[in-house]
């Protein structure tokens, strides 16, 4: 019977030689485990190792450790070289077109809101306003009384409003709880805070969400506003005109002009309509047959509401309108966008019904 001894040399000279024969990588992987696996050969044969003298044990032990290292060596140094063999032979074999167009991933973008709230907040900012953020959530007295609309006044119903089921807060002056139907529930807090603060003049804008009860091709129940507001001493129409004039070139293009029409607002005084002339026929209310424009069929389109604030409201937020008059001025964001040249959404709903399709035009 072979020693232990010459069988442990001979399972080192077999490991060589077979790793030797060995073509691919996984069959090297199976001869690995066969020898050096936890019931492979070299294990098989440290179970052995107890049969053999005693006083021989500790010498063959060393000579155990010493060849299960250069095994281990053995399998390093084969797998290496079966590693650059491929890598070589891939090189040989394959080619790369670095001219070749990459396929692009697919890449989403922000929403048409949020791009409008950011290109018309840049607007202002270059004008030199601020950007605040108010309460979406509000008691009535901001949303309404402050604006100078007293408790059941009928033209609280042109803000078809939402009203939220929690009791009135410890002021009952306050009123009730309202998803705010427009952003302008800022004002009196914004003109509180000014007051404290001294920090005049204000020159902010706040765009937020507002709510109410439509949904149709020209409302959705959840839509933007931005405000702005402007308050010091002697500021007077010249100064809204000559800011409305500004934006409507900045966002919509130089060739676009806004103007004034007389309205009613009960939070100012004089109130307007903004309008900006159409894209579509430029403001001629024809188009090239000399027809009636579709689009607007009197050359302007209408934007929002501006005026200078009105004399009640700077008294609610606490200013002396002898001291100090302002003007403000509120449009929804999405309407705003919508009006942008060449883009025809005609139905306003579309923002939000999160089609792709329609949404990565933009
Ligand atoms: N809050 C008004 C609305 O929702 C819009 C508006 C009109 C805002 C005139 C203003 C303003 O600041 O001066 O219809």
């Amino acid at each position: 019977m072979t020693s232990w001894k010459d069988q442990i040399t001979e399972l080192l000279n077999n490991t060589v030689k077979e790793v030797e024969k060995v073509s691919a990588s996984k069959s090297l992987e199976e001869l690995e485990v066969n020898v050096l696996g936890r019931k492979g050969r070299l294990a098989e044969l440290m179970k052995e190792l107890k049969d053999v003298a005693a006083e021989e044990r500790p010498k063959l032990g060393v000579l155990a450790n010493d060849v299960k290292t250069k095994i281990e060596e053995i399998f390093v140094h084969a797998r290496t070289s079966f590693a650059s063999a491929e890598i070589k032979q891939r090189l040989n074999h394959e080619t790369v077109d670095v001219t070749e167009p990459g396929v692009r991933p697919p890449e989403g973008h922000l929403h048409l809101t949020t791009q409008a709230i950011r290109d018309i907040t840049r607007v202002f900012e270059r004008a030199g306003f601020s950007t605040v953020r108010y309460p979406e959530i509000d008691w009535d007295w901001y949303a309404f009384e402050s604006l100078n609309m007293p408790k059941d006044h009928p033209a609280r119903d042109d803000w078809e409003t939402f009203f939220v089921d929690v009791p009135s807060s410890d002021k009952p002056e306050e009123g009730k709880m309202v998803l705010v139907p427009h952003v302008s529930n800022w004002q009196a807090r914004v003109m509180k805070r000014a007051v404290a603060q001294g920090e005049f003049p204000v020159r902010l804008i706040n765009i937020a969400k507002c709510y109410r009860r439509q949904s149709d091709a020209t409302h959705v129940p959840m839509f933007h506003q931005f405000e702005g507001m402007v308050i010091d001493k002697e500021v007077s129409i010249t100064h809204l005109t000559g800011t409305m004039d500004y934006f409507v070139r900045s966002f919509f293009g130089p060739d676009r002009r806004a103007r004034l029409r007389p309205h009613h607002f009960r939070f100012t005084e004089p109130s307007f309509e903004v309008d900006i002339s159409c894209s579509l026929c430029a403001g001629t209310g024809k188009d090239s047959n000399g027809t009636k424009c579709r689009l607007c069929k009197r050359g302007w389109v209408e934007l929002g509401g501006a005026g200078m604030i009105h004399p009640n409201v700077l008294r609610a937020g606490g200013i002396d309108p002898n001291e100090y008059s302002g003007f403000a001025f509120g449009w929804g964001v999405e309407r705003t966008f919508s009006m942008k040249e060449g883009l025809q959404i005609d139905d306003l709903r579309i923002m939000y019904k999160n089609d792709v399709r329609f949404l990565q035009q933009f």
